[in-house]
């Protein structure tokens, strides 16, 4: 951790329901600077709502989502778009755009805010390229690519406005095992060398073991589990029987 004590996210007691289905039934963390926490549990428990409700792309029923101070509870649209440079979002699958260049790709964002200086979008685009590894791609389009070099350009996208918390959805799904630690690397870099507040959703445990400060797991609409990641997989019985494969739902 970083000597800035204060969380980027908080979540008190958040509860979400679609229609008559809930989703979270109180949920209650924060997440600090430079921390990595993975966010384990089983497929339908509402992860990824959990990286929505962040985004400001889906709202809490009860309770306060805090995100960098503000809350996400009737915020403007305006105070989000100002939020969300501060956020960026790796989407399960990338979600690039294949008919546009790399380069439209990771300045998509940006064009969208506003930006109009062609040389600065260069510059941006050009460095965040170097920093996932992949030089000089600006050109290519994306069915040209890898399902590893989709991610890192996803990944490029992701970190075009210097966001000071990153979410990752499953960024190593389907992946082979060199292109999962070139990622697994990446996201324990930016979180070290910049500070930046990760939350990681996986299935991918090898993953989880190797990028994480932190594991939460979320079971029956609560974080059921929450602590220090090599500590838990031993002495907490709800993960150690996820990570293991021994999962009941009805425990
Ligand atoms: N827009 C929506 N409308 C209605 N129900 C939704 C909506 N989005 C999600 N849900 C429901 O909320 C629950 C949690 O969904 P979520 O996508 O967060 O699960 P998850 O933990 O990410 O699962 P997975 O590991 O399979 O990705 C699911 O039962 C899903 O069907
Ligand atoms: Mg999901």
């Amino acid at each position: 951790m970083t000597s800035d004590p204060s969380p980027t996210v908080e979540f008190i007691d958040v509860h979400t329901a679609f229609g008559a289905h809930t989703v979270h039934r109180g949920l209650n963390f924060q997440l600090f600077p430079g921390e990595v926490t993975t966010l384990l549990g089983p497929s339908g428990a509402g992860k990824t709502i959990i990286l929505k409700l962040i985004m400001g792309l889906t709202v809490a029923k009860h309770g306060t989502v805090r995100v960098m101070g503000r809350e996400m509870a009737n915020i403007t649209d305006e105070a989000l778009r100002d939020l969300r440079v501060n956020l960026g979002m790796l989407f399960q699958g990338a979600a690039l755009f294949d008919s546009y260049t790399v380069f439209e790709n990771i300045a998509y964002g940006l064009r969208e805010r506003g930006e109009k200086d062609e040389a600065k979008l260069s510059r941006i685009v050009e460095e965040k390229l170097a920093m996932v590894g992949l030089p000089g791609i600006q050109r290519k389009y994306p069915p040209q690519l890898s399902g590893g070099q989709k991610k890192r350009v996803g990944l490029a996208r992701a970190l075009a406005s210097s966001p000071r918390v990153m979410l990752y959805d499953e960024p190593t799904t389907g992946l082979d095992p060199t292109s999962t630690r070139n990622i697994d690397d990446l996201i324990v870099k930016f979180a070290k060398e910049d500070g930046i507040t990760s939350l990681v959703v996986t299935h991918d445990i090898q993953s989880a073991r190797r990028v994480s400060d932190r594991w939460m797991l979320l079971s029956k609409g609560v974080i059921a589990a929450d602590g220090q990641a090599a500590k838990l997989a031993v002495e907490n019985k709800l993960v150690s029987d996820f990570v293991s494969g021994n999962w009941k739902d009805d425990v």
